[in-house]
């Protein structure tokens, strides 16, 4: 029951102007959050060798790269550290002057409008780079919150703008959330990595940050991709802990839970276009397999249309001179 020729969808995609007026799905420079690695003994940019275009920054040399991020119009970095030194129980993630809290700083002093979100998880100040402490060659939950909350507090104290706990420990939000309110710092939001899977998108990451398990993996806190149901409960617990914004990680693969997500709750969402999926881009680009720019574009767009608000990417500068 077909109404052509009376009905012909082609009408509308006949111009740019037109394409323009009936488009469904915006990407800008605002819904931009751009992952940064900050290293703590490095002398000069170190590029990534399995993300081109991706470098670990020394301290000295952020200013540079931080004015260049915020002349492009990105609304945020997301801070990654790598410190010269790892034990245990990750100590330098929370001593007050350890490698992002040092960049905080340094940050906020060069741009300080551009919002400082930082990363929340011991795996790349830990020793075993597991996301928590082990006793008995397992991942101890309720200890590991302690020193997760003590990381985002000196973040705070620091001078960042948001947290965002990745380690997928339970109970985690809530006691970041409590700690941050205990010091007067109730106005700082909390992102939550609420579905975060355990995916092997995340390889180029942990050489990026030095963060791969010495031993075993991460299945047994960070979840199986298989589920979907379960991402809904644990974005259901993050928001009674008192997320702010919840995330899917990684995007692509999971593009259909980012829509039940949306569909589910009413926060704002974020999607991780992770490393591995930067890579595989990368990597066919520069073999000539593929049109950069216009694969960049229409992945983002595919993650925002699947409901995510905003999209942390390591193309945001890339796509904020796009759009321009
Ligand atoms: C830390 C963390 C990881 C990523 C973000 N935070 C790695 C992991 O969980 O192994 C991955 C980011 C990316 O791949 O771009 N836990």
């Amino acid at each position: 029951m077909s109404n052509f020729p009376i009905v012909r969808m082609r009408r509308t995609r006949q111009s740019d102007q037109l394409r323009g007026l009936v488009r469904e799905t915006h990407l800008s420079v605002e819904q931009l959050i751009y992952p940064l690695f900050i290293a703590e003994d490095l002398n000069e940019p170190r590029e990534i060798s399995s993300m081109p275009g991706i470098m670990q920054w020394p301290l000295e040399q952020l200013g540079h790269e931080i004015e260049r991020i915020a002349a492009l119009g990105i609304s945020a970095v997301l801070l990654f550290g790598i410190p010269s030194e790892k034990d245990e129980v990750g100590t330098q993630a929370y001593a007050s002057q350890g490698i992002v809290q040092r960049a905080i700083q340094r940050i906020k002093a060069v741009a300080p409008q551009l919002m400082v979100m930082t990363d929340v998880c011991l795996c790349e100040y830990t020793s075993h780079g597991h996301c928590g402490v082990i006793h008995n060659g397992t991942v101890q939950n309720d200890e590991s919150l302690e020193l997760l909350a003590r990381m985002a507090l000196s973040h705070v104290e620091a001078g960042a703008d948001l947290v965002a706990p990745s380690d997928m420990m339970d109970g985690r939000v809530g006691a970041i959330r409590h700690a941050l309110d205990e010091q007067g710092f109730s106005a700082i939001p909390i992102m939550a990595y609420s579905a975060k899977y355990a995916s092997g998108f995340y390889g180029p990451f942990r050489e990026a940050a030095g963060s791969a398990p010495q031993f075993g993996d991460r299945r047994s806190y960070q979840m199986d991709p298989a589920n979907v149901r379960e991402a809904l409960r644990e974005v259901e617990l993050d928001i009674a802990e008192g997320a702010d914004i919840v995330m899917v990680k990684p995007a692509l693969a999971y593009l259909d839970v980012i829509r039940q997500v949306r569909d589910h709750c009413a926060l704002p969402l974020a999607a991780y276009n992770v490393s591995g999926e930067y890579s595989m881009i990368k990597a066919a680009a520069q073999n000539g397999w593929i049109d950069e720019r216009r694969i960049v574009m229409e992945v983002l767009t595919g993650i925002r249309r699947a409901g995510a608000d905003m999209l942390i990417t390591y193309f945001a500068p890339d796509v904020a001179q796009w759009l321009k």
